[in-house]
Parts: C-alpha cells; structure tokens; sequence
C-alpha cells in the first residue's frame, strides 16, 4: 500500500489503495456516514468513513488512514482533488485534538493575540502555511540570484557591538560583570569590514533586532536582505537590486518593469507628504500658500488635497489622524456645504476647485507654522483616504527608489544634528562647503531608499571610505573621539588600512512578503511573530529568571516604581 499526499491525489489513482496521514478539517455526518476533510501540507481530501462512532475523532486531530480511491457522485471542482474520495477502510487515530480555541481558516473571525498564543494551530491555515512556503520560496530564489552574480553570503555575529541605525539595542548580559554584547540592529559595520577584506560581492539573509516602537509593518526581530559591494556605485548597486526583484517575482507571476523610477526626496515630500510614497493613487498635495494667504495672516503653510467626493462620514478619523502626524489647523471644504464660511474665501476656492475639474469635490486643507507639519500631516490623510476608498490598484507593484536625501536630521529634543540614515554614508560633493559654513540642512547624503506601494522596502547608501570625511562627520554630529573610538573603533581601524570605495543597501524581507501575500499585518509572514506590544504569546517571553541568573550576570533588579 502507498504512502501518498492528500494534495496529490487525483483521478489517476481510482482504484488504488492508499495510506494518508493528516488533520481533520471538517468532518460532517450523513446517516450511517461520516465525510472527513483530511488535510495534510499538500491540500485536502474527503474521507469517507461507514459505521462509525468514535468520540476521538474530532476536528484537528492527527489521523492515519488506509483506503481505497474512489469516484466521487458529487464533484466539487473548488478542490483540486474534488473529483475523488478515500473509502476508508483502517484508521488510527494518532493523537486527538480536544475542542480547538477558534476555526482554522477562518483568520478573519480569531482574535489575534489567541492566534499567537496557539501559533502551531494558526500556521495549519491554508493562507499561513501559503506564506511561509512563498517566504521559502522567495528567500531560495533570491539566494540563487546572487550566488549567479558571484555574491558570496557571509554570516556576521549576532552577539556583536551596539551598530548605528538608531534604535533602541537589545541587550545581553555576558558573565564578564558589567559587559554586555549587543544583537545587531543590522550587519552595517560587519558588512562594510568584509568590503576591508576584500569579499567585494557580499549579501546576506540576516536576522536583525530593534527595540523600537512597533507598526504594522514592524517586527522587533526580522529579517534583511542585505547587500554591500565594493567599487561599485549607486547605478550598479540599483541594476543589480532591479533585476534581482524582476528575475526572483517573476516565477510568480509578477512582470516588474526595470529601471524603478527615481523620485527626489524633497518632491516626494511636498507631492506625497512623506518619504515612502504610494505613487499608484493620485491626490497630490497642493501648496495654496500664496492663492489663500489673504485668509491667514499669520505666515502659515497652506497645503491642500482636492479629493473627489465627500468624506463627512469619516470626518473623525481623518481629524485622529492628522492630529497624530503633527496636524495643526485641518479645514474640510465641500463647496455645497459650506454656508459658514467666508464668502471670499469660498469665492476663491471654488476658483481653485473649477481649475482641477472634478465633480464632487471636498478640499481638505492643512495649515501650519512648519511646512513640513502641514506636509507631513496631509500625506498622512492621503494615505488614510486610501485605505478608506481603497485608490491604489491592489494588482499592481509600483517600486522606486528615493534619492537625494538630506545628511542630516536635526532633534528637537536634544537639540543636535543626527545622521539622517547613518554616520557613514558618503557626503554629496557638491555640498561639501555647508559642512564648512555650518548650514547643516542643505548637505545631501549620497543615500537612496527604495519604496514600494507606500512602504519602505529598502535603505542603503554609499558609505565613507576617506578618514578624513569621516572624521568631519563624527565632528558634526557631536561625536567625541572617545565616543568613536568606544563604539566604531573596531570598524574606524580600517581606514587605515586599504579601505576600498563601497556601498549597500538592506531589504526588509517581511516588508516585502507582507504586500505580496496581500497581509495586512508583518506578522502574518513569520512563523513566530512577537505581538504588537513585542511579546511572544507563544512562549510567553520576555518572562522574568531566577535571582541565581541574575547573580551569575552581576545585575540586581531595581524594584518597581
Ligand atoms: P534600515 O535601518 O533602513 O537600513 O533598514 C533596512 C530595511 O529593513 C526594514 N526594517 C524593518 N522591517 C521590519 N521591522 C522593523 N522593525 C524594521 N526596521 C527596518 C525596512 C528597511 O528599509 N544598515 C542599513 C542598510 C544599509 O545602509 O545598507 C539599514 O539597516 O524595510
């Protein structure tokens, strides 16, 4: 008798005896029958059992079953082996599942956080179990891709030193009291010292980890695709990201159009009011500073969006979303409801309306003291009003990359410069001399992002190589000697010593899983995610240890406040 896949079967095998192994799906019974939907890795079959009572075989329980192949009389042609069916003949319950905490395939219906808790229940839906085998699948293609280029993967340390991408590090205590390693925030100092050995083509599929406030689209422990070349500028570094995601989606499905259009950050910023623009829905901000400035005395930015229909209805949740991104003044103008105000005003808004042409119009404007805040905060409702009216094509994958971004951010709160993607990326020559004449905001880092459908899916550059420039940098973000020495030390030794000119980029693999799988959540594209507050449900951790672990570590725990 043969050992066969549920998902394999077919009208091939009438007649034949067959073993299967898999959980009950479904199970429903029909006079002296029961009809089991047998579900294995491959897909599901109908089992049908005569005769029985048996209490254990309940839904989600383990079976092994023995049978014959047979026609089924009513076809369901939704399953690809629903012509066909099992006669059982033996079965062995393997182990039996009690009453299961929510449906299996039913992802919608089930609490998230009692998914997470019984992930191993939740990974047996079709769609979870779609998604990592698409994770697999995408992740072997993309290291096949690179190895044909003569990439060579190299893995770095996990137990490493604090790298600089800004987030909070997780911490490990070591038994060499009062030392700690850092996880990595990503391989950047690694990366670029294999460049200082002479690897030149380098990649890796890299575990990575922040500490930082999660999104949607962010995971305290995830997954980089990270690329780092020598002697190789931004041009090559994008036709090999291009072809790459052209050459690994095509299997799939997807026709990617190369080259990705590049968009200057500073347009990005004033057309979409961000840095990761979903460019496949139009909307664009509108600057009507000068045409409302009569109606605001005060100097504000005016900024607007001329949207096509009235939105009354989701008024409060644009007003939450712009007061979250920075909002000041929000007005929603829809000419046919606006007794209150200003005739003027109104006179000259429909001036502006009547140039766009649109039919059932609403303006929403933004008005700030910052330009910036009245950018910031209506690209954020842009971005609303497309998850509201669903604008965005969900078919199509419009990459792009972002360039000409500003070196430096500067921080309210501590009141200084930080480096706007990090400390060691390459300075725009061109504005060099505002390094020298202390105009901070106008120097341009020779960095680039690359976005997709409104998120940001990569973030690279090209990095320093010249001690000199990067002393400058250090100096400019306040970053004493010792301080350098402290933290980069390890990594500023190989200026010193044949540093090759170099750059990279690192893909965020869950970024790019979650819009392909259609997810509305990063977590749906790892097998065990941390929650949106960062915990594992599963294992319940982080979770406290005992006073011995913490003695062995040298560390006392300082009571609650
Ligand atoms: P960056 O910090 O921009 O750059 O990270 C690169 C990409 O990683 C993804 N990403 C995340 N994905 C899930 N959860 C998170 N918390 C998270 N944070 C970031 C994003 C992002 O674009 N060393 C540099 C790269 C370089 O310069 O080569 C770096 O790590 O998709």
């Amino acid at each position: 008798m043969k050992k066969i896949y549920c998902g394999n079967l077919g009208i091939n095998n009438i007649k034949e005896k067959v073993v299967l192994y898999g959980w009950i799906a479904n199970k429903r019974k029909f006079k002296n029958q029961i009809f089991v939907d047998l579900r294995d890795s491959t897909g599901l079959i109908q089992l049908v059992f005569h005769d029985i009572s048996d209490p254990l075989l309940t839904k989600e329980s383990c079976i092994k079953v023995e049978g014959k192949v047979q026609k089924r009389l009513e076809p369901n042609l939704e399953l690809s082996t629903g012509e066909i069916e099992i006669l059982v003949e033996k079965y062995e319950i393997l182990n039996s599942a009690k009453q299961i905490p929510f449906e299996i395939n039913k992802m919608t219906s089930a609490n998230e956080d009692l998914r997470l808790e019984y992930r191993f229940l939740d990974l047996r839906q079709e769609k979870m179990l779609n998604n990592l085998k698409f994770r697999h699948k995408l992740l072997l293609a993309i290291r096949n891709y690179f190895d044909k280029h003569n990439f060579i993967e190299v893995e770095t340390p996990i137990l490493s030193k604090s790298t600089p991408e800004g987030a909070r590090d997780y911490l490990v205590p070591t038994r060499r009291i009062g030392k700690f390693f850092a996880l990595p925030q990503s391989p950047q100092l690694y990366k670029q010292l294999l460049m200082a050995s002479g690897i030149e083509k380098y990649f890796q599929i890299a575990r990575v980890f922040r500490d930082e406030d999660l999104r949607k689209d962010r995971q305290p422990e995830f997954t980089q695709l990270d690329i780092e070349m020598s002697f190789a500028g931004m041009e090559e570094i994008f036709s090999i990201c291009e072809n790459m995601w052209k050459e690994v989606l095509k299997p799939f499905g997807y026709n990617i159009k190369t080259p990705f259009p590049r968009m200057n950050y500073f347009d990005s910023l004033h057309n979409y009011g961000n840095d990761k623009p979903d460019t496949r829905y139009g909307y664009l901000i509108k600057d009507l500073t000068n045409d409302l400035k009569p109606f605001y005395p005060d100097g504000s930015f005016i900024k607007a969006i001329f949207f096509d229909r009235e939105i009354f209805e989701n008024e409060s949740i644009i007003k939450e979303i712009f007061s979250k991104n920075n909002g000041q003044n929000l007005e929603i103008i829809s000419p046919k409801n606006s007794q209150s105000i200003d005739k003027n005003k109104l006179n000259t808004i429909q001036t502006l309306i009547n140039k766009q042409e649109i039919k059932n119009p609403t303006i929403i404007l933004s008005i700030a003291k910052k330009e910036e805040d009245a950018l910031k905060s209506l690209g954020a409702i842009r971005v609303l009003l497309n998850e509201l009216y669903h604008l965005a094509d969900p078919n199509q994958l419009n990459f792009l990359w972002i360039v000409n971004w500003p070196m430096f951010e500067y921080d309210e709160e501590t009141k200084t410069y930080q480096a706007a993607h990090h400390p060691f990326t390459q300075i725009e020559e061109s504005t060099f001399k505002y390094l020298e004449t202390k105009e901070y905001e106008k120097v341009r880092a020779k960095s680039y992002d690359s976005v997709l459908n409104g998120f940001e899916l990569a973030s690279g550059s090209i990095r320093i190589f010249d001690p000199n420039i990067q002393k400058k940098v250090f100096e400019t973000l306040n970053i004493s000697e010792k301080e350098q020495q402290d933290k980069f030390g390890f990594f500023l030794k190989a200026f010193d010593y044949g540093l090759p000119p170099h750059n990279g980029i690192a893909f965020g693999i869950e970024r790019i899983l979650m819009i392909l799988t259609n997810s509305t959540s990063i977590r749906d594209v790892i097998a065990f995610p941390k929650n949106a507050k960062g915990i594992d449900l599963l294992s319940n951790s982080p979770s406290i240890v005992t006073k011995e672990q913490l003695n062995e570590y040298g560390l006392n725990l300082k009571e609650k406040e």
